[in-house]
């Protein structure tokens, strides 16, 4: 054997071992360079070839050729085996453990109040009316006169309100989005106005100065006072139960005319729930309306007001005071 042909030998073996102990892509070309590069140990083995016999090189020649195939060879398959490892070390890492317990995120509820009014616009959505809404900064048109309560109306008492400079006011109740929508839309009219309102009332456990109610208001030809009594009697029996017993007292509104205050029978007793009425000929002319051709029936009632009977709370701050401990429990 040439010293060429142990060279070759032993340049087959130390590559093969280094290339089996790589860990790294990089180390291995590193590998590939040293000895199979162009200034790599098998080229600097070959170029003793020059000194051989011609019998001799066409034998150094191919075995030269096969320790270059065997070391490309376990070049390659030594990639191969850290591709993979670095794939299957990927997938580990990205591994997730679903029997861990996951992260708890709190869970929000619905406000009691907004709870009652999402109830009664389903009702009353249910029933083909159209939300409404109206400004709580009014003028005194909308909030007293043009519901039928001139400056001297002794109404005005019940619903002494806050005034701002230049002569607005915070509204007393919902009843101004009657005179708003009728004044932009023509009847026949079916709305339901949801609304925060303000009277300057002292706070007490039934009083709060700002409070919300839902008004009810429907114009077309023909209304009757059946009609207005058939619809609160459905949206009551919805509302609180089907064997709900209802009853229409005679009260006074500026507003409508006749106007009554309904009762429930709840846990015993007769309990005020609402104000309701035919719309005063009045407040139709105020907008334009012919009292001759269009007749309607209004009705407003206040939010905590339901929200206190359907839930049996005692006092109307509790609504207000953002107690997650009493928020918790609806
Ligand atoms: N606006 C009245 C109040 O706040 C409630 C009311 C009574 C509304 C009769 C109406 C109605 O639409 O017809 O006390």
């Amino acid at each position: 054997m040439t010293s060429i042909q142990e060279q070759l030998k032993e340049l087959n073996t130390t590559a093969v071992n280094a290339i089996a102990s790589t860990d790294s892509l990089e180390q291995l070309e590193q590998l590939r360079v040293k000895y199979l590069g162009k200034k790599g140990q098998l080229s600097q083995i070959l170029r003793g070839m020059g000194k051989l016999s011609a019998e001799e090189r066409p034998i150094v020649g191919s075995q030269a050729n096969v320790v270059k195939e065997e070391v490309q060879t376990s070049l390659e398959q030594r990639k191969q085996d850290l591709l993979q490892a670095e794939i299957e070390a990927q997938i580990k890492a990205e591994t997730l453990d679903v029997t861990m317990p996951g992260v708890r995120r709190p869970l929000g509820r619905v406000h009691p109040l907004n709870g009652v009014v999402d109830r009664v616009l389903d009702i009353f959505v249910g029933l083909g009316y159209t939300v409404a809404t109206g400004p709580q900064i009014e003028t005194d048109y909308y909030n007293f006169e043009a519901l039928n309560t001139p400056p001297d109306h002794p109404a005005r008492d019940m619903q002494d309100t806050f005034y701002l400079p230049g002569g607005n006011l915070l509204r007393t109740h919902t009843s101004s989005v009657q005179i708003r929508y009728m004044e932009n839309n023509e009847p026949p009219i079916r709305i339901i106005a949801p609304g925060r309102v303000y009277r300057r009332d002292t706070v007490d456990a039934t009083h709060s100065a700002v409070f919300n109610q839902v008004e009810i208001l429907a114009i077309d030809r023909g209304l009757k006072f059946t009609d207005l009594k058939g619809t609160i009697k459905v949206f009551l029996q919805r509302m609180f139960g089907n064997e709900l017993p209802v009853q229409f007292r005679t009260s006074y509104f500026p507003f409508t005319e006749p106007s009554a205050e309904v009762d429930v029978q709840w846990q015993g007793k007769w309990l005020e729930v609402m104000g309701c009425g035919m719309v005063d000929p009045n407040v139709l002319q105020a907008v334009g309306y012919d009292p001759e051709v269009y007749t309607g029936f209004a009705a407003g009632f206040g939010v905590e007001r339901f929200a206190m009977v359907l839930h049996q709370i005692d006092d109307i701050r509790r609504l207000y005071n953002s107690d997650l401990r009493f928020l918790r429990q609806f």
